[in-house]
């Protein structure tokens, strides 16, 4: 019978590929931390290398040109991954999982079992030598469009775009998460603050992960560019805040702790994500008026102002390609303007909203530029009484001295791609 943790990863894999559905955050759970950690190396060699895994297969089969259902490519290419890079995992596992897999009338294409029988038996024969190929074919078989085009856009700030290859082979190694203490309890062994940007925390790598310690609300997992985004620089506090898409609520979080005092609103306009907001904020004992709202229709139908509004918008993601290897493969069928519409009618209904002198936060995790920087120029343009904010550090922005703009240099940064903007109403 076919491995728990194999078939997860097969059906994780068919969401991506056959419904451009990204992997959904809970595809492991239930797994033993063994069967999970297998099934994540597996998923993430396959979303990772998934182009040049199929110029290996295409032309070992009889007819190349028609191509391969997706339940025979599913099977082959997770053999094939097990087989060159994973040497932990028996010649013999590989292949007959992928045999199985391609056996599954629901997710293999059993009459592609002799077939991936065939390849995959061939290829264990010389498993260094499979690597090898496979290392060898190039780099941009695994690039769509869409990487393509995150990647031109992260590093034209800097004019960097001849280090295309270097950043993604950064962006190729897996990734490891951040975490940032919220009490003072004394931190999981294993923990370590970050030399450069010390209350951002990370695992050394022989730690167990710090479950217990995140579960009881004394830590939350946030990743570098996130906790470097919110140590922005204000010294007025404010008195009504509002962040307007808040779920999971790491950043409500920060918002909440720096400044407890504070009347908190904070919006979700998905009720699922807003109830794990709500459970999120209260295991971290931090208090928020939680409401289930789309922003653009409250911001319409309540009153008030605001002196600090947090818009962390959604996006295309294209900043957390390491994390999520499958945005790769349905980031071209975005639909990048209606994407962009929606940012700018989130921004348009927040600006009236800010109270005289208060401060908007307009933050992605994404680098293309029409989902950061345009809108940070198109709203100055619009907004005669709307000026910059320089918040973060020279070392957060592409030119000298402090900056309105955050935009990491992505060659030497750890953290997710990210674009914000601080602007201050006169
Ligand atoms: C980028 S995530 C926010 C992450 C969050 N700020 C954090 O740091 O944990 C964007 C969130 O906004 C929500 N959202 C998207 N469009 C929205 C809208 N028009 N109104 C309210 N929430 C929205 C999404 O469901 C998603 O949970």
């Amino acid at each position: 019978m076919l491995t728990e943790s194999r078939r997860r990863t097969a059906v994780a894999l068919q969401g991506v590929f056959g419904r451009s559905y990204r992997v959904p955050e809970s595809w492991d759970e239930g797994l033993s931390s063994e069967d999970a950690a297998l099934a994540q190396a597996i998923l993430g060699l396959c979303l990772r290398h998934w182009g040049r895994l199929y110029a290996w297969i295409k032309p070992r089969l009889k007819t190349p040109d028609r191509g391969l259902p997706l339940g025979s490519h599913t099977a082959i290419a997770m053999g094939l991954a097990q087989l060159a890079w994973l040497p932990g995992v028996s010649a013999h596992a590989a292949v007959n999982e992928s045999v199985l897999l391609a056996a599954d009338p629901a997710l293999g294409f059993p009459a592609h079992k002799g077939l991936t029988n065939a390849l995959l038996r061939q290829a264990s024969k010389d498993r260094e030598g499979l690597r090898a190929q496979l290392d060898g074919l190039p780099a941009a078989l695994d690039r769509s469009p869409f990487v393509e085009m995150a990647l031109s856009a992260a590093l034209a700030p800097r004019k960097m775009e001849t280090h295309l290859e270097e950043l993604w082979r950064a962006l190729q190694r897996p990734p490891r998460p951040w975490f940032k203490a919220l009490g003072n309890e004394p931190l999981p062994e294993g923990l370590e603050p970050d030399p450069v940007f010390s209350e951002a925390l990370r695992l050394t790598p022989e730690a167990t992960f710090p479950r217990e310690w995140l579960r009881s609300g004394a830590g939350m997992v946030q990743d570098l560019s996130s906790q470097a985004l919110m140590a922005f620089a204000w010294d007025q506090p404010p008195q009504r805040i509002l962040d307007a898409c808040a779920a999971p609520g790491g950043k409500t979080t920060a918002l909440a702790r720096r400044w407890p005092q504070a009347k908190l609103v904070a919006l979700e306009a998905d009720a699922r994500r807003a109830r794990r907001l709500e459970e999120n904020l209260s295991v971290r004992r931090v208090a928020a008026q939680v409401e289930v709202a789309e922003s653009v229709a409250w911001l319409r139908d309540t009153e008030g102002t605001f002196d600090l509004i947090l818009l962390d918008a959604p996006c295309s993601g294209s900043g957390t390609l390491r994390k999520h290897p499958e945005l790769a493969w349905i980031g071209d069928r975005l639909d990048m303007v209606r994407l962009v519409r929606n940012q700018r009618a989130l921004l348009e209904a927040a600006i009236p909203r800010l109270a005289p002198g208060g401060l908007l936060i307009y933050a992605v995790c994404s680098w293309l530029p029409q989902e950061g920087a345009a809108h940070y120029t198109g709203v100055l343009e619009a907004h005669a009484d709307l000026r910059p904010a320089a918040l973060w550090a020279s070392v957060f922005g592409d030119q000298d001295g402090a900056t309105s703009l955050f935009r990491p240099d992505p060659l030497r940064w750890d953290g997710e791609g990210f674009q914000a903007f601080a602007l201050v109403r006169a």
